[in-house]
């Protein structure tokens, strides 16, 4: 665990724009507003015969993965090189660290190198935090997952996906289900949702996977999946984080998917245009039917698409963002 701050004191410049991304919490709708607005039109360009813009070109992008990942590394990959970048993939549990290497040492190293950009995931809660406040100034750092505690690009594809089928997020009641204890998915959707303004947020899950004061964020708590899934609009599924959990705090995977499971006879619960969602990798079988998964009704394979734009959008206004504060930097004679 790190130490934190308050995350916008860091990921803001002076202008308040973007110049980290670490967290959804505290942002203002305006900026996540922003940050969809220029992600669609990102989607769009990925749709066209030429998938690129140089809004990156000359720029070094570093993916400094802790901790394994298929769909956010090879999507934010694809992202930087759809802005022109030179990227540059490293997966660290396979890299100096495990030679003792420190991480200021790795980050020292990378800087040497005149890297512009980490997208960082880490298995440490505060581990893009840390980095954003001990890299050299005109590095911008993006969180891709870190711990328990936030998603804030998984979060920003799933509004993103959301916005496009749904329009606006005023009328909307949105149930998070499974894992949230461990999810540091759900905590950022939980923030993005409450500041873009969804009429009310549900949580579903057992009492052993809720963490303890959730109610504190601003939603609705169920522990009955046939209640908390009445009339809802959008339902987002989480994997059960198996690789976090230290004790027995689920029964068994059959049992689990009989209360918390999706199925078709559970989701007839929700309004008869309620559309499914789940980050992946999915666990068939154990929090959602395949039928539901790969039904008319899952935008599954949406979040994926997106994904790449809204990590297009990210990356490119905290890149805008670090250059607006150096010229101001330069302007005061520092
Ligand atoms: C999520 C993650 O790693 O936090 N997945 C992802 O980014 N595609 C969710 C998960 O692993 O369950």
């Amino acid at each position: 665990m790190f130490e934190q701050t308050d995350p916008n004191q860091i990921q803001l410049n002076s202008e308040g724009q973007l110049k980290h991304y670490l967290t959804t919490e505290g942002l203002s709708r305006e900026l996540l507003t922003e940050i969809l607005d220029t992600a669609d039109s990102f989607v769009d360009m990925s749709a066209q015969q030429v998938k690129k813009v140089p809004l990156l070109r000359g720029k070094t992008v570093v993916n400094l993965f802790f901790e394994a990942s298929t769909r956010t590394l090879s999507t934010f990959e694809l992202a930087a090189k759809r802005l022109s970048a030179d990227v540059l993939n490293l997966n660290i549990s396979t890299s100096s660290t495990s030679k003792g290497e420190t991480l200021k040492d790795t980050l020292m190293t990378l800087e040497a190198m005149h890297s512009d950009m980490f997208v960082v995931r880490h298995s440490d809660s505060g581990a893009a935090h840390f980095i954003a406040q001990h890299v050299t100034p005109d590095v911008a750092v993006i969180n891709a997952g870190d711990g328990r505690h936030a998603h804030p690009t998984q979060a920003m594809l799933d509004m993103l996906t959301i916005r496009r089928h749904k329009g606006d997020f005023a009328p909307l009641v949105v149930a998070i289900v499974g894992d949230i204890l461990h999810s540091r998915v759900a905590r950022s959707q939980i923030h993005a949702l409450r500041t873009l303004g969804a009429a009310e947020v549900r949580v579903i899950a057992p009492q052993t996977l809720l963490p303890k004061h959730i109610e504190a964020l601003g939603v609705r708590v169920f522990t009955d999946m046939n209640e908390g899934l009445k009339d809802v609009d959008v339902v987002m599924m989480l994997r059960l984080q198996k690789e976090r959990m230290t004790s027995a705090l689920l029964p068994s995977e059959s049992e689990f998917f009989k209360l918390y499971g999706l199925s078709e006879e559970k989701l007839a619960l929700a309004k008869p245009d309620a559309v499914v969602m789940h980050p992946g990798p999915i666990n068939r079988g154990v929090e959602i039917e395949s039928v539901v998964a790969d039904g008319p009704r899952s935008l599954i394979l949406d979040q994926v698409t997106n994904g790449i734009a809204v990590r297009m959008a990210v990356m490119s206004m905290s890149m805008s963002g670090q250059t607006t504060e150096k010229q101001a930097r330069l302007g005061n004679g520092e």
